[in-house]
């Protein structure tokens, strides 16, 4: 699956950038909150606005303080799957619990140094592990390969059948990297650069989906 990510889009066209990307699998939404990353973009009416203006499921990932309390919204306004950060609580699958009796899928994500073996126990009360492959808060930034152990280790569990999870990739995709990323078994890739900052942001979808398949 490719999420394009809006990040890298123009904020002022949103449902004509969404437009541009119309046969991806979801639209990658990031919801940033100058504290739990040092940059600001934009909350849940942006959100309820695009739920509107495109039929491409919605994929928010937040990096945000105290998602229990903020996270269960952008479910109930109808989003397809909300990510949150396991940094930024103690009680994941409580916040994964809330999200789910709202209506949408529940996503994990952890930074690039966050070490996966503490959540695997919970991973099972997710449907979506985002395995950030850049520091977050910014488009543009060089992928990490290193990251892709993780993708490995969750990737296993799934295939033994212990895990029922899309394992999703973010940050630093593009037609050189996308390769390595599907080998480690991801299951979703967001590209955010690599995408809107083309000329043509559909046929950019395309390149990256064989890019992937090579
Ligand atoms: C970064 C965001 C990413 C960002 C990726 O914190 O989570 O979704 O848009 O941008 P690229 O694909 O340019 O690395
Ligand atoms: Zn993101």
């Amino acid at each position: 699956m490719i999420a394009p990510s809006i990040l890298s889009a123009d904020f002022a066209r949103l449902a004509d950038e969404a437009a541009a990307v119309a046969g991806s699998d979801w639209l990658h939404v990031d919801v940033m909150d100058a504290h739990f990353v040092p940059n600001l973009t934009l909350g849940l009416p942006v959100v309820s606005s695009l739920l509107k203006a495109t039929d491409i499921p919605l994929d928010c990932h937040l990096m945000i303080e105290d998602p229990a309390r903020w996270a269960p919204p952008y479910a109930e306004a109808g989003a397809y799957n909300v990510t949150f950060h396991a940094e930024a609580t103690d009680d994941p699958s409580a916040v994964a619990r809330d999200i789910r009796a709202a209506g949408a899928k529940a996503g994990l994500s952890i930074k690039p140094n966050t070490p996966i073996e503490p959540y695997l126990e919970i991973l099972r009360d997710f449907d979506t592990l985002l395995v950030m492959s850049v520091e977050p808060g910014f488009g543009g930034q060089s992928f990490m390969p290193e990251v892709l152990d993780k993708a490995r280790t969750v990737r296993r569990l799934v295939d033994a059948g212990e895990l029922r999870l899309v394992v999703e990739i973010d940050g630093g995709i593009n037609e050189d990297t996308i390769a390595q990323a599907a080998e480690a078994g991801i299951d979703c890739f967001v590209a955010g650069s690599a995408v809107y900052n083309t000329d043509d942001p559909g046929r950019a979808v395309s390149a990256l989906r064989a890019a992937a398949a090579s």
